[in-house]
């Protein structure tokens, strides 16, 4: 895939022995669209609308390798071999586009989700997050083999459902080898805690099993965070020896991401926080591997990931909510087309969600789970009448006309975006404006007929636009947060 618009991102890259087409990589997003563990016919839906639209790798949402703990009830599991099916389908229907795909694996530890049935949680030792639903249990020895097993196991199965190779998230304090890892969780007194060494050698153990039953050509890559950026966390300097070891250990590539998940907004960052937020951290660790190096980290436009790769901060760009909100950025970037991609507000919509069970969903996706290509044309071409040119009835005018009705937009304002101009004015809610722009720029392409400041009785509707289908998208009434009420 060549861009001249952006030559670096879209520019080849070796991982291991295996080449991948651009360096725009999707790094885990958890759907919750597995049932029971399984690839259902929806996620494949989901990773291939993301490989179609020009990805050059997935990997994808975390995967747990043992039966008893659960992360999040819709995740997907890969502990026996009923689940290679399902992963040969994903893994097939990302390939036919030219992508490559890795599960992430892992185990939740202290972070299990609470599934009535599930035996007390295990993690390095008895501590974990203030919000883990109890204090674990620390794992003994021979569970700690056990589970390097079990990670090995995983990875086979994965390479038999076609693969191109694993994550392994050891990164954001987070589960099992997250938690080995940071002074923070690991308090053991045996061979696996005290030093950094020590609390390295769970993970050194899991990517020796890895690598000795998958072969050389299996891409191993390891997420750490760069920094935990929290009292008493790892350190940058501590990230810089344990890349430096997971190179020896012969890992392929490292992916840099930061915080913990107790730091809030340090690993998943909100709208107005630094763009590519870990940037610092991979630039420090590149001078000091020659593996690849991947960052992340609210990197949501091309011309940001083009300069963090021509300037030397990473060999990779971990795009995950960019690509969550279009599936089709890749594409657009590489055409030159930045200006079509649906912009992510960073408004956290879709972790929220996930958090607590749900499907994945979007503010500014509705079709989130799939690409846009597939809206059906409407078996009658009417007339159809959108009164408020808000984010909801943009949306719906678009969709109206795209499905060959012929549509007319009235807002009583003299420009569209409702609501939304004022959600953008406070700081680091500019991007709500790329919204605005977007939307209306689409309405153009799909021959939307806008009015503005025209102000619609019921009596005009009837009399002006009688025999018209109406769609009313306006109303919004602005929630004014608790601590600003009574402020006039
Ligand atoms: C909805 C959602 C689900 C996520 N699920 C995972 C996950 O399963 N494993 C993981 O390591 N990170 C997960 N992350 C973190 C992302 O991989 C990524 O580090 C983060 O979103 C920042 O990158 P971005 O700004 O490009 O989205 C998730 C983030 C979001 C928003
Ligand atoms: S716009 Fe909001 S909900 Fe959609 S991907 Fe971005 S952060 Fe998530």
């Amino acid at each position: 895939m060549e861009s001249s618009a952006y030559p670096m991102l879209f520019s080849p890259i070796k991982v291991g022995t295996t080449e991948v087409k651009n360096r725009v990589f999707m790094p885990p997003v958890s759907t919750n669209l597995a049932d029971h563990g399984y690839v259902t016919d929806d996620l494949v839906d989901h990773y291939r609308a993301r490989a179609k639209g020009g990805v050059g790798l997935i990997i994808t949402e975390v995967v747990t390798v043992e039966p008893t703990y659960t992360y999040l009830p819709g995740d997907m599991c890969c502990y026996d071999d009923t689940f290679i099916p399902g992963w040969e389908k994903l893994a097939t229907a990302v390939h036919e586009y030219g992508c490559k795909i890795m599960p992430q694996l892992f185990h939740p530890a202290y972070m299990a989700f609470n599934i009535p049935g599930t035996p007390r949680l295990i993690a390095p030792s008895f501590v974990g997050p203030s919000y883990a639903r109890e204090a674990p249990r620390p794992i003994t020895v021979d569970e700690i083999h056990e589970l390097t097993h079990q990670f090995g196991d995983a990875a086979v199965r994965m390479q038999k459902a076609g693969v191109d190779g694993v994550e392994v998230h050891a990164a954001h304090a987070h589960g099992m080898l997250g938690g080995f890892l940071t002074p923070l969780y690991n308090k053991r007194t045996d061979e696996y805690g005290g030093s950094l060494d020590a609390r390295m050698r769970f993970l050194l153990e899991v990517i020796a099993e890895i690598r000795e039953r998958c072969g050389k050509d299996f891409i191993i890559d390891v997420r750490i965070s760069g920094d935990e950026y929290t009292d008493g966390g790892l350190t940058l300097n501590d990230m810089i020896y344990v890349s430096r070891r997971l190179e020896k250990a012969g890992v392929d590539m490292i992916h840099v991401s930061g915080g913990t998940t107790i730091k809030r907004g340090s690993a998943i960052p909100a709208a107005g926080t630094q763009q590519a937020s870990h940037a610092a951290c991979s630039r420090e660790i590149k001078k000091h591997v020659n593996i690849p190096v991947a960052t992340v980290g609210r990197i949501n436009e091309a011309w940001i990931a083009e300069e963090l790769i021509e300037d030397g901060a990473a060999d990779i760009c971990m795009m995950g909510r960019a690509n969550l909100c279009d599936a089709e950025f890749c594409n657009k970037a590489a055409a030159g087309n930045a200006d079509e991609i649906r912009p992510c507000i960073g408004c956290l919509r879709c972790l929220n969600g996930i958090m607590f069970g749900k499907r994945i969903s979007c503010t500014v996706n509705p079709d989130v789970e799939r690409d846009e290509a597939g809206y059906e044309p409407a078996a009658e071409a009417k007339n159809v009448l959108v009164v408020g040119a808000g984010p909801a009835g943009m949306e719906a005018a678009y969709i109206a006309a795209k499905r060959g009705h012929n549509v007319v937009l009235v807002d009583r304002q003299d420009e569209p975006g409702g609501e939304m101009r004022i959600a953008a004015v406070p700081p680091a809610k500019q991007e709500l404006t790329r919204v605005i722009k977007y939307q209306y720029r689409r309405l153009a392409e799909a021959g939307v007929t806008c009015v503005f400041g025209t102000e619609l009785s019921a009596e005009d509707i009837q009399r002006d636009y009688a025999g018209y289908e109406v769609v009313l998208a306006y109303g919004a009434e602005p929630i004014a947060p608790a601590f600003m009420q009574g402020f006039k």
